[in-house]
């Protein structure tokens, strides 16, 4: 603990503690990555997500993978009994003699076997139900959270156990969300899913030991919680390139590049409010793409408009604008984008097209997925390797006039 009296002292004095600062794979490449590229022993790490995403079935399969390395992993749990637990890791086929499992709702009991058990991770699901003792303020209470987020960062720096915490988000008043935690802890993941897609996307909030708005991809199947090493692949597997009111939008989450397909479907003209329906895309960003089209000669603000991404994937990093912009185009139109073609590109309020980060990565993984014609913003073409030709555009008229 940090004595007031403590002498300020020079960075470079600072004596380096090597044991605090490991990091472990965890066996699963689609949690590591989000991570910042394996566990930090003694940081504390929340995965947030809504109940039934998948969390409890995220943990034990991570917590089974560690395991395999021969490290000690204590998973605690409060929701339920060591019987289902066990039944679902031999379901999932993970079971390990080094994954050590207690069911316990109390803080001092779990701290107490922690200590005890020499493990290098220990999980708490959840942090809802963990109950520190002399509180008298109910489990999941704002209060109560916010204790076990403050004394898993006190046993984490004490015993370089590393610490994830499984929070359930949560819409009521009376049980606190992961967002009560998030200055306690070192490492936000979010858990998320669109609701009817088998695809879990796993986000990187706030990360001190690596960057954020990293991301790794799951499927939650029969079988299990399975991994997506292919993301690209796996959002274009159900494209028809030949339709109109499609395109493929190069992006980057992080610094991962991923391929998406971006659905776009333009009604009718409508004399009242026309209706809008937008999945994976955010609403008021996509309107204003339609308005910039209409201020660049479409006819399109007033129509009924409708867009999907491919398995719900949402895209939030700018560079999607483009691929949104080509897909209402293509449908308004009733023109295919060119099959071999995809885009990336920020568009502005006045119809001009923005550089994005990371364009090298975006065009490799075109490349990889076998496009060869990229449409992107002018100022990142340089970034093309060879075999993509990089159309650069400077405003959405340019782009009308490359797509088709
Ligand atoms: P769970 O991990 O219990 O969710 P959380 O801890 O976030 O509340 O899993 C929830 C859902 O996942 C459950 O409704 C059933 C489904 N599921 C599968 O489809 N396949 C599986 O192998 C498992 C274990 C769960
Ligand atoms: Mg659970």
């Amino acid at each position: 603990m940090a004595d007031k009296y403590t002498k300020a002292i020079r960075l470079a004095d600072v004596p380096m503690d090597k044991g605090a600062m490991n990091r472990a794979e965890t066996g699963l490449s689609q949690l590591d990555h989000p991570l910042g590229g394996g566990l930090v022993s003694g940081s504390v790490v929340l995965i947030g997500g809504d109940p039934g995403v998948g969390k409890s079935t995220l943990a034990i399969t991570a917590c089974a993978a560690f395991a395999n390395g021969d490290r000690k992993v204590l998973y605690v749990t409060g929701e339920e009994s060591l019987q289902q637990i066990r039944m679902r890791a031999d379901r999932l086929g993970v079971a390990r003699d080094t994954l050590m499992l207690l069911a316990s709702t109390d803080w001092d009991h779990i701290e107490s076997e922690a200590r005890d058990s020499g493990a290098y991770v220990l999980v708490i699901d959840s942090a809802q139900t963990c109950r520190i003792p002399g509180l008298t303020s109910i489990p999941g209470s704002v209060e109560q959270v916010r204790e076990v987020a403050h004394r898993s960062r006190q046993l984490a720096t004490d015993t370089h156990i590393a610490i994830v915490l499984i929070g359930h988000s949560s819409r009521s008043t009376e049980l606190a969300g992961p967002l009560v935690l998030e200055h306690f802890v070192d490492t936000v993941l979010d858990f998320e899913h669109d609701g009817r897609s088998s695809l879990r996307t796993l986000r990187t909030m706030k990360n001190r030991f690596g960057e954020a708005g990293e991301l790794g991809l799951f499927e939650m199947t029969a079988k299990g919680l399975v991994e997506v090493l292919d993301p690209s692949k796996r959002l274009l597997v159900a494209r028809n390139a030949k339709a109109s009111g499609t395109a493929v939008v190069a992006t980057v989450e992080g610094t991962r590049p991923v391929l998406v397909e971006v659905q776009a479907l333009v009604g009718r003209p409508s004399a009242d409010v026309p209706p809008r329906h937008f999945v994976g895309v955010e609403p008021v960003r996509t309107s204003m793409l339609a308005a910039i089209l209409q201020n660049n000669g479409l006819d399109i603000y007033n129509r009924g408009l409708y867009v999907n991404t491919g398995a719900g994937y949402r895209l939030i990093e700018p560079g999607a604008d483009l691929g949104v912009t080509a897909a209402f185009a293509s449908s308004l139109l009733k023109q295919p984008v060119n099959e071999n073609t995809c885009v990336f590109g920020e568009v502005g309020l006045v119809g001009q097209i923005r550089p994005v980060r990371h364009p090298g990565r975006r065009f490799e993984e075109a490349l990889r997925q076998g496009f060869t014609r990229v449409i992107c913003p002018q100022e990142n073409v340089d970034e093309a390797p060879e075999g993509v030709e990089a159309c650069g555009v400077a405003s959405v008229r340019d782009v009308l006039a490359e797509l088709f």
